[in-house]
């Protein structure tokens, strides 16, 4: 039915209006204030009431979306509402943790409910389409994106991918408690090369299929409405201008039937590529491709309709994205009214106290506790004075972290406040922030001033520690060093954190290091000397409550890496599930695949991540040794908690394949599952494999499981676990 609405619409529209729908600009004016006077506003304004615009980004809330609606709607011939897209990527006002933390919960359902609370917001402000979830695999802290992502496997970012896309979504586009989603970026942008952001991407089909796609695939599983262009070339073609890509694997393979935007300008990017001469060339290339929305790119509505008349594009390919256009807008309920988000109960659904506690219960499972020697953590709320020190301890704003919707400025609960909450007596908490960066840089230049040019503030801090029975310091880095544009060479400890960190330990030793980032950080002498380390990444609007929570033991955390910590950034791009080589073993000589300064090996692996209590695997135990291609291998363990308080352990499933048509990873995540074990408790986990699991892309370029052998793991990171064996027929 939904499809003969759209096929009527169609058949009523002229070329024009057709490629109208394929164009997307961003706001130019703020829409709640006076009209517009200049003249690329003024230009805006008329292209919007002529039709030639199908859709926007950047125009948020309800009077402004509202009032942008009806211009389009009252002025065009067909009426045809737009469609507001934004990027509301870890929540709209009220912000949840950064992906790459909420996927270190390795709890989909957190990850579900941060994006459904997001949709909430975003569609009570009249908002239609987000651009996330950002799937993209990374394995590379170097990029500043990988804050955006869930890490470096593909399995665990199918999962996050999935559940995002329902969290958005819903069953139901039309409701008002759900928006369209975009999976992003299309493909490969997280294996830019050295991780500078935008550069080549240099990747085999393999690495793309068996690595690259896995989440994609899943995103379009669970429903995606939109696809977004990645700006990067893959073997020299811009993504953007890739139908393989595009056509072969998205709208062929895998049958997705909503429609790909194209990254901001990544059209006209594609002449910046050098593989267009000019605009027109590269708006051809797009739309043959099956790019179906021009964002920003000024490429489609100038020359697209020029490309049918001189019969360089078919038409039915305009027919073909308009359609894919449509369709979503009239699943998204925008033909039955087009103001319907614009008339929800803004005030009292962005932003409300059920919203922050939800945002605070996933920011804590977003905790990964790396250290903690001799118990110094929990800390206790009474009888000890506790020294809180660093310019992060008490920063309202870093923990809001990068890409942050409509968030209030400074609006997010510092480390420093969580811990007074969390006291009984405010006596016992002192603060000294140490050296200070300049931070009051606009958001686009705010990275470059983080110098700590002046040491002031060490001596003090040092005092204090001095004086107190414990330290909590807080480092690593601000809102804005990880993110878009933020690849780094050095992802140490900037500035003057490390002579901090000395100092401070030098006359106390009992330090907990909470760290901010939004990537993984080199923190090799921290790891060695301190004895407890806290990874709180960007936890968003409840950050210093859901640290608090942890630090003094409200809260056990579960959080496990997604991410590989490298021990010095020459080991970058360093991921767990990597081939063997065929010089893996230290034969004592040089000739083996190794550094001469520094192991092979993670500071932290993927995967890993303490406890407040210890867990035991035992009983490892599979239902066959061999299976053929129909049969199904259960796999049961028993985990024990071991210690004296409550928690809960990811308890995680890695196979390696040992021989195969193409090199075959030496681990590979194939399930996990998180589970609750009181002091004490033991309970069996059992795990299913099938032939579909051990699937891969292999020489012959299909997607099937290889017979042999096969090693399996079950414990509790990719580095330790009980062993056993299967044969595949
Ligand atoms: O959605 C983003 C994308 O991730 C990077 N370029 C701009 C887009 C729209 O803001």
């Amino acid at each position: 039915e939904m499809d003969m609405k759209v096929e009527e619409l169609l058949s009523k529209m002229t070329l024009e209006e057709k490629i109208g729908q394929l164009n997307q600009y961003t706001a130019r004016w703020e829409m709640t204030g006076p009209a517009p006077t200049g003249s690329s506003e003024q230009e805006l304004l008329e292209e919007i009431k002529s039709g030639q615009v199908g859709s926007m980004l950047n125009v948020t809330g309800a009077e402004a979306t509202l009032k942008a609606q009806k211009l389009a709607v009252e002025n065009t011939r067909l009426g045809i509402p737009l469609i507001f897209g934004y990027d509301v990527i870890h929540g709209y006002k009220t912000i949840f943790p950064i992906p790459l933390a909420t996927a270190s919960s390795w709890d989909p359902s957190a990850a579900e409910l941060s994006a459904h609370i997001a949709a909430v917001e975003a569609a009570a402000s009249g908002l239609h389409w987000t651009f996330a979830p950002m799937v993209d695999i990374s394995r590379d802290a170097r990029w500043g994106r990988v804050m955006e992502g869930a890490g470096e496997d593909p399995y665990l970012g199918a999962k996050m991918a999935a559940a995002q896309v329902r969290g958005f979504q819903g069953d139901d586009l039309s409701a008002d408690n759900t928006i369209a989603a975009c999976a992003k970026h299309f493909a490969a942008y997280g294996f830019a090369e050295a991780g500078r952001d935008y550069n080549t991407v240099e990747i085999s089909e393999y690495t793309l299929q068996n690595m690259v796609l896995p989440p994609f695939k899943a995103a379009v599983e669970a429903g995606v409405a939109t696809l977004m262009n990645s700006f990067n070339v893959i073997g020299g073609l811009p993504s953007t201008a890739n139908p393989h890509l595009l056509r072969d694997i998205l709208k062929g393979e895998w049958d997705f039937d909503g429609f790909v935007v194209s990254d901001w300008n990544s059209i006209g990017e594609i002449k910046n590529h050098g593989v267009a001469p000019d605009l027109k060339e590269a708006a051809r290339l797009a739309i043959i491709a099956g790019s179906d929305m021009d964002m920003e790119g000024y490429s489609y509505v100038p020359f697209l309709k020029e490309l049918v008349d001189e019969g360089l594009v078919d038409e039915a390919l305009i027919d073909d994205a308009a359609r894919r256009v449509l369709r979503i807008k009239f699943e998204l309920g925008l033909f039955d009214d087009p103001y319907k988000y614009s008339k929800l109960d803004e005030q009292g659904l962005v932003l409300n106290e059920e919203h922050l506690q939800a945002a605070r219960e996933v920011a804590r499972k977003s905790i990964v506790l790396l250290k903690n020697e001799n118990n110094l953590l929990p800390l206790k709320k009474e009888g000890q004075k506790i020294a809180v020190i660093g310019d992060l301890a008490d920063d309202k704003d870093s923990p809001i972290g990068s890409w942050r919707a409509q968030a209030i400025a400074g609006s997010a609960v510092s480390l420093l406040e969580g811990i007074e909450n969390a006291v009984a007596d405010q006596n016992a908490v002192a603060f000294e922030r140490g050296p200070v960066y300049v931070s009051n840089e606009p958001e686009f230049t705010k990275h470059l001033q983080i110098n700590h040019t002046d040491p002031t503030g060490i001596d003090q801090a040092v005092e204090l520690a001095q004086k107190m029975d414990v330290v909590v310091l807080a480092l690593g880095e601000n809102c804005f060093q990880s993110g878009e544009g933020r690849s780094q060479t050095d992802i140490g400890l900037k500035g003057y954190q490390q002579q901090l960190l000395e100092a401070v330990y030098e006359v106390n030793k009992n330090v907990v290091v909470v760290l901010m980032n939004g990537r993984p950080l080199v923190i090799d002498w921290m790891a060695e000397k301190v004895p407890a380390i806290v990874e709180a990444w960007h936890l968003g609007s409840e950050a210093g409550n859901a640290i608090a929570d942890v630090l003094f033991g409200d809260y056990n955390p579960a959080g496990k890496l997604t991410v590989s910590f490298p021990r010095s950034v020459g080991q970058c791009p360093i991921y767990y599930n990597h081939f063997s080589t065929a010089r893996a073993d230290d034969t004592g000589t040089v000739f083996w695949s190794h550094y001469t300064d520094e192991s092979n090996d993670p500071l932290f692996p993927f995967g890993y991540g303490l406890s407040y209590t210890t867990f035991e695997y035992s009983n490892l135990k599979l239902s066959a040794s061999e299976i053929s291609a129909d049969q199904t291998l259960k796999v049961r363990v028993e985990v024990k908690n071991t210690g004296t308080v409550d928690g809960e352990e990811v308890v995680q499933l890695y196979v390696h394949d040992l021989y195969g048509s193409i090199a075959r990873p030496v681990k590979e995540l194939k399930g996990f599952e998180k589970i609750f074990l009181k002091a004490g408790e033991s309970k069996t986990v059992e795990f299913e494999l099938t032939a579909d699991d051990l699937a891969f892309f292999g020489a012959d370029r299909s997607w099937k499981a290889e017979p042999g052998d096969f090693n399996l793991w079950v414990g509790t990171n990719s580095q330790m676990g009980l062993k056993g064996a299967f044969k595949l027929k």
